[in-house]
């Protein structure tokens, strides 16, 4: 058996085997704390650099009121700001993605930025009195990248660079070679639930589920499947496939046209794995290409899940083949998963709901809502204080535990 290299954190001998109160997935003033302490100040993924080939490709990433547009300047270099023009707010670009020629030109009254985000010139500038164009550039966000992956945070945030955050990911990252990585050809894909984001998590943090839920992922690799739990919100789970023919179509012709990509180490070579990062994104890869995905919440019983898929640049037509078939088998997966959201999140607001009673193959959710709990030590009352009391006791629990 190939192991991975990194060691996990050990699941404690004994352990509360409850998860987060019930009420915390449909309050919405905890749904605002989340909104500053959860998300906006931490770092979210929003493309990869070769999403943005040529001078003037943009991509946007919109979350919870705050909006981003990044996009490659005139020098080549990459860059986020606000998708805000600085007259009257409105969005300069329009979309998820697109090109600009030379210029952003805001569509409500034609403000001119360059590609760098600097204000070239207002329409008009006559009406305005004296304009210090300095002052009135697009209003840059916090960007870092790793391995081509773009990562942006909204608001300053408790997290390290993303660099160091990811450490325990750079061998693996540079063995699969994500930064030559390039998008595949319906590179985006979204669709909203009715559900909280945390239902989904939820599911996906575990592997418990997996031998009844998902009979494609179980027959792929369900013989040997393992997550490796690290510090900092990051976790690693590897499935091995390939041992079996498969029963399954999809199945039988993926392990059939599946090759290990030479330059892979043995523990990547003939296994799927998942790099996950707090509070909500995973990065899956196959030898054949990688997605990642992540839940945007758009309010407290609502979410949209989302991703983008890339591949290998020089993809034979076996490979491409391989990695319709591991799109397809994917693709079960998550329509499997987001029915046990829809019925994990319906059970919070029923009245015989005790909260969880966990078993150690779910060490990975209940280790998700630790951290939660750590940001807001509200989510540990198993009553809820009034809604308009929210954000205060709150503070208060902070200040005890701190
Ligand atoms: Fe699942």
């Amino acid at each position: 058996m190939t192991t991975h290299p990194l060691r996990s954190q050990p699941v404690p001998n004994s352990w509360d085997r409850r998860g987060l109160p019930g009420w915390t997935y449909h309050s919405p003033a905890l749904f605002d704390l989340e909104r500053d302490h959860v998300f906006l100040n931490h770092w979210q993924v929003v493309g990869h650099v070769n999403d943005l080939p040529e001078k003037g490709d943009w991509i946007t990433y919109d979350m919870l009121g705050e909006r981003a547009v990044v996009m490659r300047g005139a020098d080549g270099e990459v860059r986020a700001f606000h998708n805000l023009c600085r007259h009257r707010g409105a969005r300069v670009v329009d979309g998820d993605r697109g090109q600009c020629r030379g210029s952003i030109v805001c569509p409500f009254h034609g403000w001119v930025y360059n590609l760098d985000g600097t204000l070239r010139g207002a329409s008009q500038p006559t009406s305005f009195d004296s304009m210090d164009r300095a002052k009135f550039g697009l209003k840059p966000i916090e960007m870092q990248t790793f391995h081509g992956f773009i990562f942006l945070r909204f608001h300053p945030g408790p997290q390290a660079d993303i660099a160091d955050l990811l450490a325990p990911f750079d061998a693996d990252f540079a063995a699969y070679r994500t930064a030559d990585i390039l998008p595949v050809a319906t590179p985006y894909w979204s669709t909203e639930l009715p559900v909280n984001w945390k239902s989904v998590r939820d599911v996906d943090n575990e592997g418990y589920h997996v031998p009844l839920a998902h009979p494609g992922l179980q027959d792929l690799y369900g013989r040997d499947y393992r997550d490796i739990f690290l510090s900092d919100g990051l976790n690693i789970s590897i499935g091995r496939y390939g041992d079996t023919p498969g029963r399954l179509w999809s199945v039988r012709h993926y392990n059939r046209l599946s090759r290990a990509r030479d330059h892979l180490p043995p523990h990547l070579a003939g296994a799927w794995t998942y790099y996950g990062l707090f509070p909500q994104i995973v990065f899956a890869f196959t030898p054949e290409g990688v997605q990642y995905y992540h839940e945007i919440p758009l309010g407290p019983g609502l979410t949209r899940l989302t991703g983008r898929l890339y591949r290998n640049p020089d993809e034979s037509r076996q490979e491409r083949l391989a990695r319709y078939l591991a799109m397809r088998i994917d693709r079960d997966t998550s329509a499997e998963d987001q029915q046990l959201s829809i019925w994990s999140n319906e059970s919070m607001k029923s009245s015989a709901f005790d909260n969880f009673h966990l078993s150690d193959l779910e060490w990975g959710l209940r280790r998700h809502h630790d951290d939660l709990r750590a940001l807001l030590p509200v989510m540990k009352l198993d009553t809820p204080p009034p809604e308009d009391r929210m954000a205060a006791v709150n503070q208060e629990m902070l200040g005890a535990t701190g």
